[in-house]
């Protein structure tokens, strides 16, 4: 199966944001990568359920929901109520993780489990029978247009192994300085998801940016 491209709206610009989402999903995105943060979590603020309950009447695609804030159980349910497909909850930020991705599913979301590029992969063993994706960061979420760090591989490959020990299906799926020339090292290791903020929403031609991302030989 080819690679899925989540382009992440947070390189787009907002004050033509339909277009940008049509766009994409125009040029083959497979999901939309939302990304939330609450200026705590991380260093900087974006935005919360009422734009994702105006982004979703635009599309069918796969609103995959990157929650980069604090105390996350507090707004699962409007999240969910306002059309997310897939939660993702960074376990930093967690502090009973399991209770956490079961308010997700029974709010009818598909839970994922994110963890920075610093927190070791062993953390999300115990949560694996339970998600549907796992996404490993990149770089130290808060802004789009960082480097690549290439370390996280390692923690990909693991989840590989796990998934096939345990007899699992959840996705792996990678956030941050995927580009062209990143994108190869990420599926090599066995990424099924690649976020791509500003290497898709910095180009002219979306389809033409997807397109390299996706084949990268
Ligand atoms: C970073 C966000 C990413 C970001 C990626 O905290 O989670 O989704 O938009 O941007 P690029 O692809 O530009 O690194
Ligand atoms: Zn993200």
């Amino acid at each position: 199966m080819s690679t899925k491209i989540a382009p992440s709206i947070l390189s787009a610009n907002f004050s033509i944001l339909k277009e940008e989402i049509e766009d994409v999903i125009q040029g083959g995105a497979d999901y939309i990568h939302i990304d939330v943060m609450d200026g705590h979590f991380v260093p900087n603020i974006t935005f919360g359920p009422v734009v994702l309950s105006s982004i979703r009447p635009l599309t069918d695609a796969t609103l995959d929901v990157h929650l980069m804030i604090e105390e996350p159980d507090r707004y699962i349910q409007e999240f969910a109520d306002a059309g997310a497909d897939i939660i993702t909850v960074h376990v930093e930020a967690c502090r009973h993780l399991h209770r956490t991705i079961h308010l997700i599913k029974e709010a009818g979301v598909k839970p994922g489990v994110v963890m920075n590029p610093a927190t070791p992969v062993e953390m999300i063993k115990p949560i694996l029978k339970d998600v549907e994706l796992v996404l490993f960061m990149t770089v130290n979420p808060g802004f789009g247009g960082q480097v690549f760090i290439p370390e996280v591989l390692e923690k990909v490959q693991q989840a590989v192994k796990w998934r096939e020990e345990l007899g699992l299906a959840f996705e792996i799926e990678v956030d941050g300085g995927v580009n062209e020339m990143t994108a190869k090292q990420c599926i090599d290791a066995g990424v099924d998801v690649l976020v791509a903020g500003s290497a898709i929403f910095n180009e002219q031609d979306r389809q033409g940016a997807i397109d390299k991302i996706r084949n990268h030989e």
